[in-house]
């Protein structure tokens, strides 16, 4: 199944809505990471700069047979051997991994599926304890250029509150920004079982830096200034 509003746009227009260096950075992507499980490889825009930075091997799927075909062109012109890429409906396949075998995971701008939950509760079944899922996404601004329409998308409350609601996923990091058009968490595979609710309260965090977005930055509907914390968004 599809996740609704997920088509794309000529992949060079696509490309340029990101600063793909700055997001991996800001997002701690790097040689730390080994094997990492994408959903939703699209034109490949993350899928060959995290093959480039983890140390071991990207598995990267995508239900679009276009897209697929087109991730393996750039994987192969590149000169990349050791990426995984398969066409596959993660939503109701899973990812195909074996539990706990991923260390890290990435949900780029995908988090607006009409089941988020679950979504989430299939990344962290791949990851193992500690691992951590990567979710970028439009910022909740008219003024992006793209992305799916603002009913359907989520801000970083909401994923936080979903990820709280997975039972399987902590927050790891202040909301990033990923300047210029998204924002970016970081949640950590608990070591619990993904179903049913966290009894465990979500971390703040760790302090924040110049990437880190405040909620008002995001919302763009007030000059104060907010550190995000989960009791100031009623959580
Ligand atoms: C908005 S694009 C984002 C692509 C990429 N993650 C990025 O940020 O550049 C979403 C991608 O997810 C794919 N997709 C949608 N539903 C999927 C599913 N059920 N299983 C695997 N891929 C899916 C779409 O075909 C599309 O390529």
């Amino acid at each position: 199944m599809k996740v609704r509003d997920s088509g794309m746009p000529d992949e060079a227009l696509w490309d340029s809505f990101f600063d793909v260096e700055l997001i991996l950075q800001r997002l701690g992507i790097d040689a730390s990471l080994v094997d990492v499980a994408e959903l939703g490889c699209g034109y490949g825009t993350f899928t060959l700069p995290v093959a480039e930075r983890i140390s071991g091997t990207p598995h990267t799927y995508d239900i679009d047979e276009a897209m697929v075909a087109r991730t393996k062109a750039r994987v192969a012109r590149a000169g990349l051997t050791d990426v995984v890429v398969e066409c596959r409906d993660v939503v109701t396949q899973g990812f195909g991994l074996p539990p706990a075998s991923q260390h890290g995971c990435l949900l780029f701008n995908i988090l607006h599926h009409d089941d988020p939950v679950t979504l989430l509760r299939t990344a962290a079944r791949c990851l193992q304890p500690g691992g951590r899922l990567f979710a970028i996404h439009w910022r909740h601004d008219p003024a992006t250029p793209r992305g799916p329409s603002l009913s359907i998308r989520p801000r970083p409350q909401q994923i936080i509150a979903w990820a709280e609601e997975s039972g399987a996923l902590d927050l790891a990091s202040d909301v990033l920004d990923l300047a210029p058009w998204h924002y970016g968490l970081v949640l950590a595979r608990a070591n619990r079982p993904c179903e049913g609710r966290s009894q465990v309260p979500i971390s703040a965090g760790s302090a924040p830096t110049q990437a880190t977005l405040t909620v008002d930055h995001l919302e763009r509907s007030s000059s104060r200034t907010k550190r995000y914390s989960p009791a100031a968004q009623g959580m």
